[in-house]
């Protein structure tokens, strides 16, 4: 009996989502699952699936998770073009955020006037905290001379936003969320969402870029140097390296862009919602659709970058090695009205963390223990793998 209802319901799924999808003119994508959708595809290596879904079905695709139908957007005109139209701004309601942001509030996971206003005062009042000023980098330069004393404290800043997840009593994390739960005024309830979006949006991408940023420099220490002997140049040992550098720093600024495209830690970016039945380059895209920007696929294509998979920060330099060449390819914030917030906060933090850290340490991997590589670990974010390293402070 139980069978039978099983087989209804599966044929009745079945059928909606045929009927259904002959309705519209979608944008070509893989056969899914009835009711699963295509969501064992994806789920498991995000960044390895997207990769070939790009490959195989060109720069736009339709699939679905479950019921929810989703398009991913596989070049920057597409993804510049969706991104900055407002029907697009939405947010999905069944995001993870909303469970941080305490329901649609804050600015991750907030939409329409709601949204304008949240990422609108938050700037304004991070502007007034130095956001984008000296008074940042001043913060910033405290932060990294307590993780360059090779010291528990230093070590522990890397590690900090997973052990919040792993020890939330004693980081102060549940604590976080109770006080959260006890209001009810919409003005606090909004300042906890706007300030546990910062957090989470914050903390643990500039770490995981961290984490990445070592690890390459660790397996490649031909690059290590050219970007030590660049700093010694110019900045020398007696001074610690600040952002009034960074234009005499062409290699440094091209391992950054390097990284970013290498590590591309949010595979897909945060989802778009359509906010009606609208087309979009051709295709119908009905309300409430995810639209996604696949920014790992985009960057790791082999038209684009001849060896996507080996680290090489030359690729972003002019053949004298004098200029940065920007690439519009390399979109780890992505693109358009909603994009990321941090940008330039996560630019100078981890510019001035990677080349304060190299002028005062060599990092290499650890002989005695298996070759890492550049295979990530997947969760929300891609993270490298755990891996050990020697730190040896430079002459
Ligand atoms: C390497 C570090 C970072 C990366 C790779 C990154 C990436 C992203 C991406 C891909 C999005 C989605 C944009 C979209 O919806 O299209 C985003 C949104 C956001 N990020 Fe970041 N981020 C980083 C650091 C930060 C930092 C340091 C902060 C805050 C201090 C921050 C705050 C936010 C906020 C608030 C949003 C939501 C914007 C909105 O919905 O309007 N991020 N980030």
């Amino acid at each position: 009996m139980i069978s039978q209802i099983i087989l209804i319901l599966v044929v009745a799924i079945a059928a909606y989502h045929y009927l259904n999808k002959r309705k519209w003119k979608l944008p070509p994508g893989p056969p899914g699952i009835p009711g699963l959708g295509n969501i064992f595809t994806v789920a498991k290596t995000p960044h390895v699936a997207h990769s070939q879904l790009k490959e195989k079905y060109g720069d736009i695709y339709y699939f679905t998770l479950g019921t929810t139908r989703a398009v991913c957007l596989g070049n920057v005109q597409l993804i510049k073009e969706c991104f900055n139209d407002p029907n697009y701004n939405g947010r999905a309601k069944e995001m993870l955020t909303c469970i941080l942001s305490q329901g649609q509030h804050g600015i991750i996971a907030s939409e329409g006037q709601e949204w304008v206003e949240q990422r609108r005062f938050t700037l304004r009042h991070l502007r007034d905290f130095g956001f984008g000023k000296n008074l940042m980098e001043n913060l910033i330069m405290e932060e990294l001379d307590d993780f360059a004393r090779p010291s528990l404290a230093g070590i522990l800043s890397l590690l900090a936003p997973s052990l919040l997840h792993m020890a939330p009593e004693l980081t102060g994390w549940n604590h976080f969320k109770r006080i959260g739960d006890q209001f009810h005024d919409d003005g606090v309830r909004s300042l906890l969402a706007v300030i546990g979006d910062l957090f989470f949006a914050g903390a643990e991408t500039s770490s995981a870029t961290l984490a990445w940023s070592v690890l390459y420099l660790a397996i490649n220490p031909d690059i290590q140097k050219k970007l030590q002997d660049q700093i010694d140049e110019v900045v020398g040992k007696s001074r610690q390296v600040t952002l009034a550098d960074r234009s005499n720093l062409p290699y440094a600024e091209a391992t950054l862009q390097e990284i970013f495209r290498k590590s591309s830690l949010v595979v897909t970016g945060v989802m778009h919602t359509a906010g009606k039945d609208t087309t979009f380059a051709g295709y119908d895209i009905p309300k409430g659709t995810w639209m996604m920007a696949n920014i790992y696929a985009i960057h790791h294509d082999a038209k684009l970058w001849g060896d996507p998979g080996n680290f090489r920060p030359e690729r972003f330099l002019s053949t004298d090695g004098k200029k940065v060449i920007k690439s519009e390819n390399v979109l780890p914030f992505s693109l358009g009205k909603r994009i990321c917030l941090g940008e330039n906060l996560a630019r100078d933090e981890i510019f001035l963390f990677l080349t304060n850290i190299f002028q005062r340490f060599s990092i290499s991997v650890d002989p005695t223990q298996p070759k890492p590589d550049y295979e990530p670990k997947v969760g929300f974010l891609l993270h490298p793998k755990d891996y050990q390293i020697i730190v040896q402070e430079r002459a």
